[in-house]
């Protein structure tokens, strides 16, 4: 019986008082069948202790290039590790990591590995939004890491803001598409500024009542997931959905479908592309009923005025924000489900369209999801029944080749 090795992973803790945090992304790394080697430095060895890394790993752990000599751990951690993770990343281990510093275990092991390396920096936002750190951050992305981007919340002491480690699980979940992508698999969104929609809009028809649809934003949060993986900046613009936002996206809520074309259109100014996964309302209340209207005693009912709304997909089209911007739709079909699809795509002139099929159990609120992408230049590519992640990577093997190139 052949035995499959488990994936190695390294996962480096530097010293932020987020480390603690790290214990449970290891746990969930160690759970799920990766052999995980954990390399603190010694400030991290501050918050957590030697112990608990290795009891929690089932691995030796040291700081130091000076222990156990004749394995040369400085050179073959990295060089045997299929992922290298780092989190919390300091400020200080950015910039080292940025500039090639290598005064410790972990930093040697940034230099020798050649898997993909993810980066989940915390610290207080003036550490982060300091241009020595933002350039060092951009350093490592143009070289291909992901750099996963901090939460927004409750810092360490009373402060809040942005710097803040994003939730294990969502870690997790960026170290498990990345690992799933391979080793010779690029961060080929690095350094660019992708736009999703996702949700579906309501539109008020009084203080307790909406129009709305059944999209549960599943399709577009992989898509804002998968984008993060593969080392874009994300803006995720969602309607209702009730999703907690995931690791490294910039979020922004929205209600109605005025409110996602303004924070969309808002989004896309600096974007190389946008995908409008969001099912966004065709018609609206004419006329918001400040009070909740009632029953007639008449025993009939009102009747209910609708206008258009904007069609947002065919206005960033038609309106590039960027030159070479590649737009992207979704075209939920009933019937004709190609067809209608290849008039779509000519009449709203994006560059994608991908057509699914919607209807009892398909597509709203599934995990899974069936459709076929349609290009502008006739080409088209079907995505077999399967997990909305996997169209959303798709989406973006489709995405990225049309790209602008960047200077
Ligand atoms: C209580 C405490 C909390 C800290 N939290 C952070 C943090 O969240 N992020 C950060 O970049 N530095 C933080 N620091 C500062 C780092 O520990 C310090 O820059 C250290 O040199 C980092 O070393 P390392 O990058 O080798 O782990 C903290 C320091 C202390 C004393």
């Amino acid at each position: 019986m052949s035995v499959v090795a488990k994936p190695k992973v390294v996962l480096g803790v530097s010293g932020g008082i987020a480390a603690y945090k790290a214990c449970e992304l290891l746990r969930r790394l160690t759970e799920s069948g990766h052999d995980v080697r954990v390399v603190p430095t010694d400030s991290a060895l501050h918050f957590v202790g030697e112990a608990t890394w290795s009891a929690l790993s089932g691995n030796p752990v040291s700081t130091e290039v000076w222990e156990t000599v004749h394995e040369v751990p400085h050179v073959r951690i990295g060089q045997g590790a299929d992922l290298v993770v780092v989190a919390p990343a300091t400020a200080d281990m950015l910039a080292k990591a940025a500039h090639g510093l290598a005064d410790d275990l972990l930093t040697n092991t940034l230099l020798t590995a050649r898997c993909p390396v993810v980066f989940a920096p915390a610290m207080h936002t003036e550490m982060w939004e300091h241009p020595a750190t933002q350039e060092n951050v951009a350093t490592l992305r143009r070289r291909g890491a992901v750099v996963i981007e901090p939460a927004v919340g409750r810092l360490t002491g009373v402060d809040t803001g942005k710097g803040r480690l994003p939730d294990p699980a969502e870690i997790f979940e960026v170290c498990r598409r990345v690992l799933a992508r391979g080793a010779d698999a690029r961060p080929d969104l690095a350094g660019r500024h992708v736009v999703v929609s996702a949700g579906g809009t309501r539109e008020p028809l009084d203080p307790v009542r909406y129009l709305g649809n059944r999209s549960s934003g599943k399709q577009g949060y992989a898509l804002a997931r998968a984008a993060a993986a593969r080392g874009a900046r994300v803006t995720l613009v969602e309607a209702n959905t009730g999703i907690p936002d995931p690791a490294g996206v910039d979020v922004v809520h929205v209600g109605t479908a005025l409110q996602l074309r303004e924070a969309v259109l808002k989004a896309v100014a600096d974007a190389d592309a946008v995908v409008m996964a969001a099912a966004v309302a065709d018609f609206r209340p004419a006329v918001y009923a400040s009070g909740k209207i009632k029953k007639k005693d008449d025993g009939g009912a009102p009747t209910v005025e609708l206008v258009r709304n904007p069609d947002i997909l065919a206005e960033l089209a038609a309106d590039r924000a960027v030159p070479g911007q590649v737009v992207v739709g979704f075209a939920a079909e009933t019937d004709d489900v190609l067809a209608n699809g290849r008039e779509k795509l000519r009449r709203k002139g994006c560059d994608l369209l991908v057509v699914n099929e919607v209807g009892e159990r398909k597509t709203f609120g599934s995990e899974e999801n069936e459709a076929v992408v349609l290009a502008s230049d006739g080409a088209e590519t079907p995505v077999p029944y399967g997990p909305k992640e996997a169209l959303a990577e798709t989406v973006w093997d489709l995405v990225a080749p049309r790209l602008r190139a960047t200077t």
